[in-house]
């Protein structure tokens, strides 16, 4: 029996894929090399934008026609915050072609509840946690210390650890505390257990993974909050380097921002997601801080960490945002020179507070027209940001082999700069030192120092 599978979303998503194809495999599975020789097919969603969503109807759509075409019939799976949002309706609506869904709190159930729903084909099968099919929290099955599984990491060089499961935050905009629950801090022992196991099975780069990282506080130890943490795996040997996404702007004290400069491993780079450079806006979407705020802050970090490079997630289009709250977000982010962004235009989404009660009152013309504008003001800042790094040199991890040329590598630098240079494979999960020599839009290019 073989399983294939998808994952749509962010990181949180990957790491969970992760596990489901830990716990497949211990349970006999083997992984197919894709969809058409699979017995079971899961697809990971994502509900964060409408976008995300549609995807999963397309595929399904795809399947269902693959099948067709090959005279196969695999077991579908849709798990992920699309499954945790729409809980037993996926099964009517995508007309019989899903056979399973499972909530995002019940990933550890994949392997016992598949294998019921094989042996019960047809009708298809359906397990969920609460009949509304709206906040699905207090799930039975959750182990109140919740260790997630066996874990069966895809990415040579960078390893996953999930610090804080959900979230308490409830932004205007955000899906995530719906689809995700309320905010679940794992122990201090359960996480350094899994940066150790990470590390012995030789990734060089450990992600800790949450929805506000900075937020954490241990619950089997007191005294550790998220720097503390960030202290207990800086001493794990073989991990040469650690990330975190995402922190949230208003929980960075003077304490984080001295141990990112501090501690050696962790890497100089601040993913500080700003939503909106308008005050007003953020208050709009209860995002709990000011542009003022945000802007002290990224100077105080500057001010501590000169390399330090930053990048930001930033929604265009939100309720009621004018054309001077847009403009605000264009001056904020040339006033902070990113070295990268992600921008969105705004979705509104299921349950939330702006979908309640904000109409959604910004045309899709004009949430273009400012994405567009938004880009194209970064493409400049990065442009002259990489251009300026002409002639210097870094550490790179290299986490990659080209797919254009067999002797390119990839790697990021400790800012997050993704690097290509010449070498050879063998060089896979090393540090080397890379000059660089030409920028290129979203990446630059060097070589080597000997
Ligand atoms: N926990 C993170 C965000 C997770 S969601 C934080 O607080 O920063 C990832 C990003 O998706 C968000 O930062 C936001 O920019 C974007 N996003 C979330 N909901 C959205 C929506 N309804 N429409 C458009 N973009 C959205
Ligand atoms: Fe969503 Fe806000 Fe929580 Fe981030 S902090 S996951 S944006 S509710
Ligand atoms: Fe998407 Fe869920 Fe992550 S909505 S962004 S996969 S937490």
């Amino acid at each position: 029996m073989k399983y294939f599978i998808e994952t749509y979303g962010c990181q949180m998503n990957v790491h969970d894929s992760e596990r489901m194809a830990g716990l497949l495999e211990q349970s006999g599975y083997d992984p197919a090399d894709s969809d058409r020789d699979a017995d079971i097919v899961v697809i990971n969603t994502c509900s964060v934008r409408e976008r995300a969503e549609d995807k999963l109807y397309t595929r399904l759509g795809e399947i269902k026609e693959m099948g067709r075409d090959h005279g196969r019939d695999p077991l579908v799976v849709v798990a992920g915050c699309v499954a945790q949002q729409e809980g037993p309706k996926l099964i009517k609506r995508s007309k019989g072609i899903v056979d399973l869904v499972i909530g995002t709190q019940q990933v550890k159930m994949l392997p016992m509840l598949a294998q019921q729903a094989l042996s019960e084909r047809p009708p298809a099968g359906s397990l969920w946690p609460k009949a509304d099919g709206r906040i699905a929290i207090d799930n039975p099955y959750e182990d109140p210390s919740f260790p997630l599984g066996v874990v069966r990491r895809g990415d040579p060089v960078r390893s996953y650890v999930t610090i804080i499961e959900g979230c308490n935050d409830f932004c205007a905009f955000c899906v995530v505390p719906y689809t995700r629950g309320h905010e679940r801090m794992r122990s201090r022992a359960e996480i350094l257990a899994d940066v150790r196991e990470a590390a012995d099975s030789g990734r060089r780069e450990v992600q800790l993974l949450g929805q506000i990282v900075n937020h954490y506080q241990a619950p089997d130890d007191p005294s550790c909050d998220f720097p503390a943490l960030l202290e207990a795996v800086q001493e794990v040997p073989g991990i040469d380097r650690i990330r975190f996404a995402s922190p949230h702007p208003r929980h960075t004290s003077a304490r984080l921002i001295a141990a990112v400069r501090d501690l050696p491993k962790v890497c100089k780079h601040l993913h500080l997601p700003v939503q909106s450079g308008s005050s007003r806006v953020l208050a709009l979407m209860r995002r709990r801080h000011t542009r003022e705020e945000y802007l002290d802050l990224v100077a105080r970090i500057r001010a501590a960490i000169p390399n330090v490079q930053l990048s930001t997630d930033i929604i265009v289009g939100f309720p009621g945002e004018t054309d001077a709250d847009f403009d605000e977000t264009l001056s904020l982010t040339e006033a902070v020179g990113y070295h990268g962004i992600y921008s969105f235009k705004y979705s509104e989404r299921p349950n939330t507070l702006a979908a309640k009660r904000m109409p959604d009152d910004v045309t899709d013309a004009e949430k273009k027209r400012r994405i567009v504008a938004l880009q194209s003001l970064q493409r400049s800042v990065q442009s002259n940001l990489f251009q300026r790094s002409i002639g210097t040199t870094h550490e790179v991890l290299v986490d990659a082999t080209s797919r254009r040329h067999e002797w390119e590598l990839t790697g990021r630098t400790s800012g997050n700069t993704v690097v290509n240079f010449p070498g050879p494979p063998e060089w896979l999960g090393k540090l080397v030192d890379v000059t660089i020599r030409r920028a290129g839009p979203n990446s630059v290019w060097g070589e080597t120092v000997m």
